[in-house]
């Protein structure tokens, strides 16, 4: 049977060559938001890995809002001026890869250290700041008690996505995601766990999605139609009285009928103190449900390694794309080797074409080739 991973898939205006995408991850190597050398190694070597779409890194819509003092920003033309070179080279050497980036504000995570540093929130000595929520209830015992968002601060952060998803555009960003999970802002405002506003963005369903949906909403009414739209979502908080499933089908419903494209579909992360029954595939279910309740793309994250298990979401129709993390760091060769497992066929550079030879895979050197 041919391969279902490796055939192209439609999102909205953009055609991605196969359907493994680099699922976005945090780099903490950002100098005041600005991307750097760093940035421009990863990404351009993940651009020639072969996947279809590269998700750059969690992007601070505003400073307070990036979760480290090392978190990427789109909040200045600063820090567009320095990702700008690093998007053009890595599209450049890209092997058919498009590029998007996630707009992200951390709420009550933000003001932390490095996970290499311990992940705890910043002293004074270290440069913290303070945090805002939708209410003020601390992440956990030991974490600073953040400043309940006014009205008027809400808009001005809806702007800010704003100007962030346009300086993305004009680095030239196919995609722009827009995080709504893991406990940061967008899905505190989601969360009953995170959000006991008493006016009209906290209490029911209806009132909790109102601000993550008029974020999506002035996005996407400044995006051109050839950008897609994207939003994040944690589709459980796996806890008594958090969000639900059943709301995040009704969250994806909202966003589709506001004009987003895909649904990535993710769990967890509003409290620390939640088990989560990890194992391969495990958030599977959750893209499953928002793909056929929603009636949206889909992309389906969480310990997804072997070739054969992304194969088997995607041919099933349990999602329409698979993200990676953790696979990609260890193997950024991932796509290669699926590609051979799977018996299709991958872009690569012609440099590393050698690598590529099946004389070279059975074991015969050539040395003329050399
Ligand atoms: C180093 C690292 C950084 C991450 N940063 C982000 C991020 O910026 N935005 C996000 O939504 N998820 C982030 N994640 C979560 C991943 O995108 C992914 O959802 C999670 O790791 C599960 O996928 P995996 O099992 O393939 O690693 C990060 C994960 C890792 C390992």
């Amino acid at each position: 049977m041919p391969s279902v991973l490796f055939t192209p898939l439609q999102i909205g205006p953009l055609t991605l060559q196969n359907r493994v995408v680099v699922s976005p991850m945090c780099q903490y190597s950002a100098v005041d938001g600005s991307a750097n050398e760093w940035h421009l190694q990863h990404l351009t070597s993940l651009g020639y890995s072969g996947a279809g779409l590269v998700m750059v890194e969690a992007t601070g819509v505003e400073s307070r809002g990036r979760i480290t003092h090392g978190c990427l920003g789109l909040f200045s033309d600063a820090n567009a001026a320095a990702l700008k070179p690093v998007i053009e080279i890595a599209k450049r050497y890209a092997c058919g890869a498009h590029f998007g980036i996630q707009l992200a504000h951390a709420g009550r995570k933000a003001s932390a250290k490095r996970p290499w540093e311990g992940g705890k929130p910043l002293t004074a000595a270290e440069g913290a700041w303070q945090a805002v929520a939708p209410s003020a209830l601390a992440l956990d015992e030991g974490w600073p008690v953040p400043q309940a968002l006014q009205e008027k601060e809400m808009q001005q952060l809806v702007y800010a996505f704003v100007q962030a998803a346009e300086r993305a555009v004009r680095i030239g960003f196919d995609v722009i995601e827009i995080h709504s999970a893991h406990g940061y802002l967008l899905h505190e405002f989601l969360s009953p766990l995170a959000n006991q506003r008493p006016d009209k963005y906290g209490g029911g369903l209806d009132n909790r999605m109102r601000f993550p949906c008029e974020v999506v909403q002035a996005v996407r009414k400044v995006l051109p139609k050839t950008v897609v739209l994207g939003v994040r979502m944690s589709a459980s908080d796996w806890i008594e009285g958090g969000f639900t499933l059943d709301e995040a089908v009704i969250y994806a419903q909202q966003l589709k009928a506001l004009g987003v494209d895909y649904i990535c579909a993710s769990s967890g992360g509003i409290i620390h103190r939640v088990t989560i029954p990890v194992g391969p595939g495990y958030q599977v279910p959750f893209a499953t449900a928002i793909r056929q309740r929603a009636g949206i793309i889909t992309r389906a994250v969480g310990m997804i390694r072997q070739p054969e298990l992304a194969e088997e979401i995607v041919a099933n129709g349990q999602a329409d794309c698979v993200a990676l993390a953790r696979a990609f760091l260890d193997d950024p060769r991932w796509v290669w080797h699926a590609a051979d497992r799977l018996g299709a066929s991958v872009s690569f550079p012609p440099q590393y074409a050698l690598a590529r030879m099946p004389q070279w895979a059975s074991g015969v050197h050539n040395r003329s080739m050399i």
